[in-house]
């Protein structure tokens, strides 16, 4: 049995610190302005709110029930609900499926920067953490040569968020089938978290890897889209029917199930996934381009990836951000993200969330700003 315990998750531990503080201001979220429950039934007839407020509150199927998958299927074009299992929120679904997959004395790969669930929980049950670095030199694309290097017979998984997080890069499918190649010579599962695909702030979403990949296990949610991390509404999606079995079992320990009116509400969002996104991303482009127009007229140096995907991006600045994002914190009410969340070697990194409305973005924004020009660190 391993004996570690579970590492702090240092990102969620920020959050918990500020983030529900009277009279924060969030500009470090990732996913976008959320709705309320009376805009989504608003979305549908009087017969759908009527059978809401009908709703019974029992227990619901462990997978998820069949329509919400069958509308999580729609976002794909090759899946099946069958391949769906419905989670409380992606997070269950990577704590899950890492859970499920290590013993002492593997090791899995993933990115770094990285969202520190699977390795955190990694940790925990005794597997070595390999971590393939990024740079922002390379776009944060990862050097495939060097994935290959990390990986061995005792690799279990390979986790890459795609798109990036918290960067916001994105991969073309000749990259993404060069990583599943190096998957597939050691035997390891290829888990592609893509909470951040849909978000597309150029052109056309990418494929889903599970659309191009047969084999790839995928992660999603309605957080990130759709704004609705209050439902709690994720999934994990696989053709390896193993896979899927062995996140269902391990969830009659930790959720056992979804909830109703999680359920229910996701539903009619995949049902109008256009009219919910549609706003969001026009708010997330026209923040984007407020945030690269101070950036190009900032005295301070502030170096970036502009985001292609997703609701956050990675600035580069030129002290360490722990006390800045303290005292706009603390001082202006404004919440960023220190880059020592991802470890001490993104210490002069802030991750700047744009997925708020944009008024909110332009005044925290020019308050950061002007923050910034007289700061003094080092
Ligand atoms: C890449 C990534 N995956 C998963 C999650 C978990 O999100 P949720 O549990 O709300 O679906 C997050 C949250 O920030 C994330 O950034």
């Amino acid at each position: 049995m391993p004996t570690h315990t579970l590492p702090e998750f240092v990102l969620e531990r920020w959050f918990a610190e500020f983030e529900f503080v009277p009279g924060i201001r969030n500009l470090a979220a990732s996913c976008p302005f959320s709705a309320t429950t009376q805009e989504l039934l608003a979305l549908e007839g009087a017969e759908t709110t009527e059978r809401y407020l009908q709703l019974g509150l029992d227990y619901v199927e462990n997978p998820g029930n069949e329509r919400l998958r069958q509308g999580i299927a729609n976002l794909y074009t090759t899946l099946e609900p069958g391949y769906i299992r419905v989670t409380s929120g992606a997070s269950e679904s990577l704590f899950l499926l890492i859970l499920t997959t290590v013993q002492p004395g593997d090791n899995i790969v993933v990115e770094d920067p990285t969202y520190g669930n699977i390795a955190g929980v990694a940790q925990a049950q005794g597997a070595e953490v390999r971590r393939l670095p990024l740079q922002l030199e390379q776009d944060w694309k990862p050097d495939i040569e060097q994935l290959a290097q990390l990986v061995d017979d005792r690799t279990r998984l390979i986790y890459m968020t795609h798109s990036h997080h918290p960067t916001g890069s994105v991969r073309t499918v000749e990259e993404m089938q060069a990583i599943v190649r190096i998957a597939e010579r050691v035997g390891a599962i290829f888990a592609s978290d893509e909470v951040f695909r849909l978000i597309a702030l150029d052109g056309t979403p990418a494929p889903s890897v599970i659309d191009v990949i047969e084999q790839a296990v995928v992660i999603g949610d309605m957080t990130k889209p759709w704004g609705l991390g209050g439902l709690r509404v994720g999934w994990v999606a696989s053709r390896n029917t193993e896979i899927l079995k062995r996140v269902s079992a391990a969830r009659d320990y930790s959720t056992m199930c979804g909830s109703a009116p999680g359920e229910f509400l996701a539903e009619i969002a995949l049902r109008h996934t256009q009219e919910v996104i549609a706003p969001r991303l026009a708010a997330a482009r026209s923040n984007r381009q407020l945030l690269a127009d101070a950036i190009a007229g900032s005295q301070k140096p502030v170096r970036w990836l502009t985001p292609q995907a997703g609701y956050t991006a990675l600035l580069q600045l030129p002290f360490s951000t722990e006390p800045f994002c303290r005292y706009l914190a603390e001082e202006k009410r404004f919440l960023l993200l220190p880059g020592y969340v991802y470890g001490k070697q993104y210490e002069r990194f802030m991750r700047i969330g744009f997925g708020c409305r944009t008024e909110l973005f332009a005044e925290g924004l020019e308050t950061v700003m002007q923050v910034l020009q007289g700061w003094d660190g080092d």
